[in-house]
């Protein structure tokens, strides 16, 4: 199947997103295209380093461009203020400057990190993303927030820093974990609820295909979020407007769910699926939607191997925890809550009592 390359539109400028089976390859040839550097920083994890990365660096020197490979530990922690100074310090060291370019080759943490780095390094270098993990591939590599975590406050310092180019090759899904992929597709369910009635109905169609990784399937599905994501950050791009927050469908209470859990028994994308269940139910109690609406978002999400169950959370805690999240608007809890499928609106008109009755279970 050929490759398919999507055009992100960007008032300054704006890049083009390729996904293919085999694209890894084309790595060196897709960055000569797109910047005129010979010195290449490739940034990955420890995980991914002898998966892929190490070989893309080989493909690199092979194309004659010299080429740093950093490997920071595979893992959410490494995404902090020691690794960034790490980076920064050995690109000094191995002599990056202005005229060098970085590319992240790796998961969410990988391009979020490596993207900050590039933001910074000697005020800001060109990057790339060729993203390794599903949820990358969908949602973390197009759109240009990058940044670090602080241990008070997760993504809180960043920039956004928009890549040269974005290559995608899902034949490195193959590798991934169940569950990490599983984890990538609440993402990729969450596009089709918001905005995307037939990608929804694809989805429940092709379930099969999916969880077996088929390369067709996949290539569909990661253009398809690509393109529905490039759209809204095409129209909200330093989420000024509003629109890019509906990108945020479920994460309210997600958000409170991995707090609760200190962040460590639940991946993001696993308490997105609980998360848009509860917003779901959240719009039929406040009567919105149907209830057959919810179910089928149920029935599509634990096809798919994701918990569609809250744990046994305290309620009132987690409500308190909900006010926490930095989405908190003027003082008032905000919802992406589903109009039908495939729409949805923002609303801070929620009753705390209606939360509270979802998060307990009741009708
Ligand atoms: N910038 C954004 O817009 C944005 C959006 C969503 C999430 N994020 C961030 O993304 C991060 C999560 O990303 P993630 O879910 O990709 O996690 P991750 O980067 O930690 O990757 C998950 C695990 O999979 C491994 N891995 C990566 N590719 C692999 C492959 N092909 N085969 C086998 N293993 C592989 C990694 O080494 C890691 O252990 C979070 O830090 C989150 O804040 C950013
Ligand atoms: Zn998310």
């Amino acid at each position: 199947m050929p490759t398919r390359t999507l055009r992100v539109d960007l008032k300054e400028r704006g890049y083009d997103i390729t996904i293919g089976s085999g694209t890894l390859a084309q790595c060196p040839q897709f960055l000569s295209e797109r910047c005129g550097t010979s010195h290449v920083v490739l940034i990955t994890d420890s995980v991914v380093d002898e998966l892929y990365a190490d070989a893309v660096g080989d493909l690199f020197v092979d194309a004659g461009l010299e080429v740093e490979l950093l490997v920071i530990e595979a893992g959410e922690e490494s995404k902090n203020a020691e690794t960034l100074i790490d980076l920064w310090q050995t690109m000094l060291a191995e002599g990056a400057d202005r005229g060098s370019v970085v590319a992240a080759v790796g998961g969410g943490v990988v391009g979020d990190i490596a993207g900050f780095v590039a933001a910074t390094f000697a005020r800001g270098v060109p990057f790339f993303q060729i993203p390794t993990t599903l949820l990358a591939q969908v949602d973390s590599s197009v759109g240009g927030k990058v940044g670090i975590n602080l241990p008070e406050a997760k993504n809180i310092v960043g920039a956004f820093w928009q890549p040269l180019g974005v290559l995608i090759d899902v034949d490195v899904l193959s590798t991934l974990p169940a569950n990490e992929f599983a984890a990538g597709m609440a993402e990729v369910v969450k596009y089709g609820v918001i905005m995307d009635l037939p990608f929804f109905e694809y989805l429940e169609s092709h379930v099969e295909a999916i969880n077996a990784r088929d390369s067709e399937a996949l290539q569909y599905v990661v253009e398809r979020c690509c393109r529905l994501k490039a759209d809204v950050v095409e129209e909200d791009e330093r989420e000024e407007s509003g629109r890019r927050a509906i990108l945020n469908y479920g994460h309210t209470f997600a958000h409170a769910f991995e707090a609760a859990t200190e962040y460590g028994q639940l991946l993001h994308g696993e308490a997105v699926a609980m998360g848009m269940v509860c917003a779901s139910r959240l719009a039929e109690r406040i009567g919105m939607i149907d209830a057959k609406s919810t179910e089928r978002q149920v029935k599509l999400l634990e096809a798919l191997s994701l918990p569609t169950q809250p744990l046994e959370f305290d309620s009132e805690e987690i409500y308190r925890l909900m006010w926490h999240d930095k989405k908190v608007a003027e003082g008032k809890l905000r919802f992406v809550l589903p109009n039908r499928l495939g729409e949805v609106i923002l609303t801070s008109d929620v009753k705390s009592g209606d939360v509270i009755a979802v998060l307990n279970g009741q009708d």
